[in-house]
């Protein structure tokens, strides 16, 4: 097998060389090359609290840090030859600041370990995801409430199991939406802040004998507080699984959506016109227009849930403190980040652009029989009848309007008085479905005058 020299950067006791298999199941740089710009802000950050408490030299940590921001430059510009041999994106900047400032380079690894630094920049990358993710919602919420505000009043049908259940409104079937994804905003929002401890200094798993200020790093840094025990510090990953957990219930939300707008923009529903920037073609079918970038939306789930069930799976059993397992984090994390923001896009996208075609709601609002519980309601109410009874009497008209093909408004008063004479014509009041969704004013009921206070209170808490 190969024979070549040992790692520069941790070689020192290493005879030979690493075999290329090894190397290759070893490296991550081809991936973890995405944590350059954390990594970089790490160690400026490190280097500089390392001369504050007189570990190293002000010019040391000068050096080192103008050093660090020539290497970052050289990255971004497309300019650095990233070297497998070099393991990792911690030990490749590293040996590149040597090549740039010379022994300094090498002093600015004290009282730090790759586990703490692989945390830390690993954090840092998953905390810009979550600030992302907050924008991506905030910006999705807003086409939602849009959407809610426009049609507060259109009528459209309400479904459980898929079938008619009862007349909705437009509005209230966007803001169900605006409470899905507002509650993943509050749990992005608090996984943020229960993430924002700083690993950096917990070293290798033990701490340190330097004087560190591990305070100074934080706050640099912008977490919070440092994190408070040195073992748990670098073998932490619950801030990744937590990102994922709240990606896994967010693409969960976008994909009953996607599924909603899949349904509805075919043929046989046509409740929403999708944009043309929105659809595609079919290369045999010239009449087709297809929702791809909803079903695209709805399978992402799948990505970002196994994504979180991988790394689960990765960490579960692992003995305190770091195993190089914890390498097999970023990949996963990776890709369900860039699957979810595509995904969240995508929907902001598609919402901003659709049309509600609400002649074909309002129809389908009145089919079904879907105000056969409004005619219930109105026998309690109006002739004292117990709601059981209501419901019985109620049936007795459905089946009398399915056998005459015709929906419940079409009966007559003779129609109704044969099934059940007190029935007044004041029964036919509560037919429509304007009447019906109007009279559902509970709090959080369907009502337009409801719907545009929940569309009022939500653009007063964002
Ligand atoms: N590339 C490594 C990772 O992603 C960095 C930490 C390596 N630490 C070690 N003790 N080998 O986890």
């Amino acid at each position: 097998m190969s024979n070549k020299s040992s790692n520069q950067m941790w070689g020192g006791r290493f005879a030979a060389g690493q075999d290329a298999i090894m190397e290759a199941i070893n490296a991550s740089i081809g991936f973890d090359k995405r944590m350059a710009q954390q990594d970089i802000q790490g160690s400026r950050a490190h280097a500089a609290m390392l001369a504050e408490t007189g570990i190293i030299t002000d010019s040391d940590a000068e050096t080192i840090r103008e050093g660090l921001l020539t290497v970052l430059s050289e990255i971004e510009d497309g300019n650095f030859e990233f070297s497998t041999a070099l393991e990792d994106i911690h030990m490749n900047v590293e040996a590149r600041l040597k090549e740039i400032v010379g022994e300094p380079a090498g002093r600015l690894h004290t009282a730090r370990s790759r586990n703490d630094q692989v945390a830390t920049d690993f954090k840092l990358w998953v905390r810009d995801q979550l600030d992302a993710f907050e924008q991506g919602l905030l910006a999705l919420i807003a086409a939602f409430l849009d959407q809610a505000e426009a049609g507060a009043a259109w009528v459209m049908p309400g479904f459980t199991h898929l079938q008619t259940a009862q007349p909705v409104t437009w509005g209230h079937h966007m803001m169900a939406y605006v409470e899905m994804f507002g509650r993943d905003l509050s749990r992005v929002r608090d996984a943020r802040e229960r993430m924002n401890e700083c690993p950096l200094g917990a070293a290798a798993l033990a701490g340190t004998s330097f004087p560190i200020n591990r305070h100074m790093t934080a706050a640099a840094l912008g977490f919070t507080r440092p994190a408070a025990n040195s073992l748990d510090a670098v073998s932490d990953r619950d801030f990744a699984l937590e990102f994922m957990s709240v990606a896994s219930i967010c693409a969960m939300h976008l994909s009953r959506f996607a599924e909603e707008l899949v349904i509805w923009s075919s043929a046989q529903f046509k409740f929403v016109m999708l944009s043309d920037s929105f659809s595609t073609g079919s290369s045999i079918m010239p009449q087709k227009k297809n929702p791809d970038a909803a079903e695209l939306i709805r399978a992402k789930v799948g990505r970002i849930f196994g994504a979180n069930v991988a790394l689960m799976m990765v960490m579960k059993g692992l003995p305190l403190a770091y195993s190089k397992d914890m390498q097999e984090d970023k990949e996963q994390v990776f890709d369900a980040a860039d699957s979810l923001m595509l995904a969240l896009a995508a929907m902001e996208g598609m919402i901003k652009d659709m049309t509600a075609n609400r002649d074909n709601l309002s129809a389908a609002a009145g089919s079904g029989f879907s105000t056969a519980t409004d005619l219930a309601d109105w026998l309690v109410r109006a002739l004292n009848m117990p709601f059981r009874d209501a419901h019985h009497v109620t049936g007795s008209l459905v089946a009398m309007a399915e056998q005459k093909g015709c929906d419940l408004p079409d009966l007559t008063l003779a129609d109704m008085q044969s099934v059940h004479d007190a029935i007044t014509d004041d029964v036919f009041s509560v037919l429509t479905v304007e009447n019906s969704v109007a009279s559902r004013m509970s709090y959080g009921g369907t009502a337009p005058a409801q719907v545009l206070v929940q569309v009022q209170m939500w653009k007063d808490r964002l």
